[in-house]
């Protein structure tokens, strides 16, 4: 099996209107030739709206969570069919976001994933631990657990990735150190050897959490770093391009 090519993507979390279509068509503009897959995860309501919007282009659609169910009565839910429908073809599933503020735990993120790959989504499954956890010694015990937890048999032969996102990296500028990411990106491959034996070599293993134009060559060349999960600097085009270009 060839290695699959780093991914890149961008999280806009619970940000983006109408308007921000433009800056979407401004990073597919501005991509040239890159080794990287790009996607752009915006809002459930504005991937229609994306994805006819850079149609035939480089850059792919993907949404940022969705039920485990594939259809019933669940108010205010949107399903991983509607979602690969309105024009997705990945999907961000357990972000810590998501694990804190909505008490996903693994097994509930493990359905998702099941869901995803039932309506043909490529899941891209966050994993992190918290700073408390981290002080604790227990960072790579919490993020090998939730590797085995988040990810079923399922995903055997699937396309899919692992983001590490430490909780404490999200937002606030702070990032682990080279060696650190290094650390956990090799638990995580030996986790993924394990469960899917080969294969589990392939597995692109993302980072993310306060990547930047700044930071990113030195995160994306590291070692196991398979490719970029960015939140705030996918908001804008030349900051998520500079992240993409320092590949
Ligand atoms: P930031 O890049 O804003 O730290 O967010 C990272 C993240 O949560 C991406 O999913």
């Amino acid at each position: 099996m060839s290695a699959p090519k780093p991914l890149i993507a961008g999280n806009w979390k619970m940000n983006g209107v109408s308007a921000s279509i433009a800056e979407a068509k401004a990073v597919a503009a501005g991509l040239g030739a890159t080794p990287a897959r790009v996607a752009i995860c915006p809002p459930a309501i504005l991937i229609h709206r994306l994805a006819e919007a850079l149609a035939g282009g480089p850059v792919l659609v993907g949404g940022q969570d969705h039920h485990w169910d594939d259809s019933g009565a669940f108010t205010g839910d949107v399903s991983a069919e509607m979602l690969a429908d309105a024009g997705a073809s990945l999907v961000i599933l357990g972000h810590s976001e998501r694990r804190a503020g909505y008490r996903e735990t693994d097994e509930i993120v493990a359905s998702k994933v099941k869901a995803a790959l039932r309506a043909g989504l490529e899941p891209i499954v966050c994993v992190g631990e918290t700073l408390e956890q981290r002080k604790a010694g227990e960072a790579l015990a919490v993020v090998t657990g939730q590797v085995r937890g988040s990810l079923p048999a399922d995903l055997a032969g699937k396309a899919f990735s692992v983001a590490y996102e430490p909780v404490w990296a999200i937002g606030t500028g702070l990032t682990p150190t080279t060696p650190e990411i290094e650390e956990v990106h090799r638990a995580i491959r030996a986790t993924l050897v394990e469960l899917f034996g080969e294969a589990g070599k392939a597995t692109p293993i993302l980072y993310g959490g306060s990547v930047k134009p700044g930071n990113a060559a030195e995160i994306l060349h590291a070692d196991e770093v398979g490719g970029a999960l960015v939140g705030g600097a996918s908001l804008k085009a030349d900051d998520f391009l500079g992240i993409i270009r320092a590949l």
